[in-house]
């Protein structure tokens, strides 16, 4: 087989990426180690910010999107005492979108599917190689079991956190770095069937910990309660995590609306980046490159940030054999990727307890300011919201 992108993982950064380009007369292949129907369960994130809602749109992934996602204006901080409503569009003219995760990838695949680029699910035995010269290939046994060889121009590393991208370029750029940081907490995330009590989410800081009520539908709320990260999921009952989030979120005259539970999970929480984001022909993008605490809804918004970088500097190299976009890729990426880190390491220093009197003092007057000072908010505004590209 030979395609002029090989794409390594049909997550959102990978299947957009071959959107992207499709859109612009370039063709890709994108191989996938896991199940359509695994893919398109996995819950993760549910905040689009204004630039990712404009890309999908402008890619022709905006009609389900603009249908059933549910625009916000803004988000309720809470402290004891205290639901402050900040007004996005009012502090940053920009807004938010609630769609989750697995709409945007069941969108990408069923339009991948109708007539699109091709995309391989179940492959194992994925090999990136010759990565360093001008046709570098990916080896993989498609599900049939029969080996395979795609012979590219271009590798797209778009295979998340475990993915085997980041290796291959750790192995051979000159000056490769990681900053790693793993925090003292993790979040218990749960899936309801019940009608959200609350207009916009609200991000709860309280002496037992940080609590977000979410939401995906009208009917469906998604919650996390802040856990020791040695949690086991089994030691949490659906009464318990109501009462802890009951507690959490308790506000006079407001009542948390309960339901069915249809997931719960624990996940790790930790920041990582990973530079350069690129070696020779090989590209990285989203997870492959960089985690993000999920505090300041980042991750999947910066995944989409990087390929939307990725897809112009392509067709450019690709298109117009013009390398510029192609070297500036990895620098100018990472300066959105540190932005998001910076933010989301903020958001949720914020909010989270330590046990340490000092530290809860400290973030108390954090959420003070921004509760009361325009500047404050409006620096929280414009990046929950997403910079502009
Ligand atoms: P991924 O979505 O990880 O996609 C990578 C793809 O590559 C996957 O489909 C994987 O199966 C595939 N792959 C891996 N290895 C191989 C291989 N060897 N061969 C072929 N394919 C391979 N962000 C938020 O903003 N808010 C949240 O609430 C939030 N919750 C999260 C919860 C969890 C459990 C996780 C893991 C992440 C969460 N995130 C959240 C982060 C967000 O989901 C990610 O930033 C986003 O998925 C990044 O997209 P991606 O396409 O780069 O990577
Ligand atoms: C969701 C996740 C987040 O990390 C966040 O900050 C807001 C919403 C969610 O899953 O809905």
């Amino acid at each position: 087989m030979r395609t002029q992108v090989g794409i390594i993982g049909a997550g959102p950064a990978g299947l957009l990426l071959s959107r992207l380009l499709a859109l612009q007369g370039i063709d890709s292949v994108v191989v996938e180690n896991r199940s359509r129907e695994y893919v398109e369960a996995r819950i993760r994130a549910g905040i689009l910010e204004q630039n990712t809602v404009d890309v999908l749109t402008e890619a022709g992934m905006g009609e389900r999107l603009h249908r059933e996602g549910l625009e916000h204006r803004g988000i309720h901080l809470q402290y004891p005492g205290t639901r402050h409503t900040l007004d996005f569009p009012e502090l940053c003219g920009r807004r938010v979108w609630v769609y989750g995760q697995t709409e945007v990838v069941k969108d990408l695949i069923a339009a991948q599917l109708a007539g699109g680029p091709p995309l391989h699910f179940d492959v194992t035995d994925v090999a990136i190689e010759d990565v360093d010269t001008d046709s570098p290939r990916i080896r993989f046994t498609d599900a049939d079991g029969t080996p395979q060889v795609l012979e590219c121009d271009v590798v797209a590393g778009t295979d998340g956190f475990h993915g085997p991208s980041r290796a291959v370029v750790a192995e051979g750029a000159a000056g490769q770095r990681l900053w790693e940081r793993t925090y003292p907490y993790a979040w218990l995330g749960i899936l309801a069937d019940a009608a959200p009590a609350t207009d916009e989410l609200i991000y709860a800081w309280h002496p037992d910990g940080f609590a977000l009520y979410s939401m995906r539908s009208p009917s469906v709320s998604r919650l996390y309660l802040q856990v020791d990260p040695g949690e086991r999921i089994e030691d949490w009952s659906d009464d318990r995590i109501w009462e802890g989030l009951a507690t959490r979120f308790a506000h006079e005259g407001w009542e948390i609306s309960t339901g069915t539970v249809t997931e719960k999970s624990i996940l790790p929480m930790r920041s990582f980046v990973s530079a350069p984001m690129r070696r020779g022909r090989l590209f990285l993008a989203g997870d492959a490159a960089h985690i993000v605490p999920p505090t300041g809804a980042k991750g999947l918004n910066l995944a989409v940030a990087d390929v939307v970088l990725l897809s112009r500097a392509l067709v450019r190299l690709l298109q117009d054999k013009e390398t510029d976009l192609a070297d500036a890729y990895s620098d100018t990426a990472l300066r959105r990727v540190w932005r998001a880190t910076h933010f989301s390491w903020w958001m949720t220093s914020m909010l989270h307890t330590t046990g340490d009197p000092f530290d809860a003092e400290l973030q108390l007057s954090q959420l003070r300011r921004v509760c009361s000072s325009e500047a404050a908010a409006r620096e929280l505004a414009e990046n929950y919201t997403g910079l502009p590209y």
